[in-house]
């Protein structure tokens, strides 16, 4: 990753103070919790209407796609108006971004396909607008607010984070449900309670932080910090999966407790780099660990946890496949 690191360029998160506070300007009132409650109801169809298909198709099934992957895709290209029916291309390059192996060829490669991919969309928007993001981003480039290259950053960090995290908590947290049977249980039982359902879409994103690289900071003047002098210049991984495994701030950390208070855990990160799609994420988990086990009460996993490959080799934690079956 430091290999490639020279060759970023600027964007929302890589960027600090008034420069970052631009870019995230553009995106904060697309992404308010009215904005992504309005959304609800299409994301509960979706995951019905996936439902219905996995109990119409073949038993057992791979979860990622079947449900865990196209979800999050379909609401991510329906915000920005990317077509769907590009969900292969740009999977496949999310996977690669997000590899923490890439080459630093791969990587300049795979930035440079899709960046290409989404300007000729915000392109093809200025001149017929619509009403998604990407479109709002192409007024901001005809406004000369920023440019063409800027807009296509921004699209492309959208489209990649937007459905990627999604998908592994989804993935994750179904495994981890369907290993905890009495947890399962008290989730089965009250999946109509909206706020207990919020509380456990908590713990979940708590318990297993999928972004286990992701805060990167380079240190910009010398800090001491618990005995440590930390230089300037030198890089820190801040571990928000030790944050919230910290029993003192979440007592026995390792036990899940879908019960428990766990909303100020950091699997969104803190301070101005928050994520953006927070909302979002957490309305479509809502959804799913409300829907998918009322729905499909037999649900079991279809392989033993041990024979599972985690995404060990990605900046998201994830599973790459789950076979499931009912
Ligand atoms: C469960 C799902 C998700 C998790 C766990 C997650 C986690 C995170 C974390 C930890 C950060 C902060 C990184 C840092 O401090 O350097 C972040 C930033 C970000 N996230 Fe998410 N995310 C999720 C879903 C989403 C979605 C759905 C979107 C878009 C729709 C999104 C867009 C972004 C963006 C644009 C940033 C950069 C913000 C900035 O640097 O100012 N994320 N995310």
């Amino acid at each position: 990753m430091k290999a490639h690191a020279g060759e970023m360029q600027p964007s929302i998160n890589n960027t600090d103070g008034e420069e970052h506070s631009r870019w995230r300007r553009m995106l904060t009132s697309s992404f308010t919790r009215r904005r992504m409650e309005k959304l609800r109801p299409a994301i509960q169809q979706i995951t019905d209407d996936l439902i219905d298909q996995m109990l119409a198709g073949p038993n057992p099934i791979e979860l990622n796609e079947a449900l865990a992957l196209p979800l999050p895709s379909l609401m991510i290209c329906e915000l920005l108006g990317v077509p769907y029916e590009d969900h292969e291309f740009f999977h496949r390059h999310a996977g690669v971004t997000n590899s923490v192996n890439k080459t630093p060829e791969e990587a300049a490669e795979t930035i440079a396909e899709l960046r290409r991919y989404i300007s000729q969309l915000i392109n093809a928007k200025m001149g017929e607008p619509a009403e998604d993001l990407l479109s709002d981003l192409g007024t901001r480039v005809k406004d000369a607010e920023l440019t063409l290259d800027e807009a296509s950053r921004l699209g492309l960090i959208l489209l990649v984070a937007g459905h990627d995290t999604s998908a592994n908590m989804i993935t994750l947290g179904t495994a981890l449900m369907l290993q905890n049977e009495e947890q399962l249980a008290v989730l089965r039982e009250q999946s109509d309670d909206s706020k207990f359902v919020t509380n456990a879409v908590e713990e979940l994103l708590r318990y297993l932080t999928l972004p286990h690289l992701l805060a990167r900071r380079a240190v910009i003047d010398d800090i001491e910090f618990d005995g440590e002098t930390i230089r300037a210049g030198e890089g820190v991984i801040v571990s928000l999966p030790a944050a919230n495994w910290d029993a003192e701030a979440f007592p026995e950390p390792g036990k899940l407790d879908l019960t428990r208070t766990s909303s100020h855990h950091l699997a969104f990160g803190w301070g101005p780099h928050q994520c953006v799609g927070q909302q979002l994420a957490r309305i479509e988990l809502h959804v799913v660990f409300s829907t998918l086990f009322r729905r499909i009460p037999t649900l079991r996993l279809d392989a033993d946890i041990s024979e599972l490959k985690f995404k060990e080799d990605s900046q998201a934690y994830g599973i790459y496949e789950l076979p499931v079956a009912w």
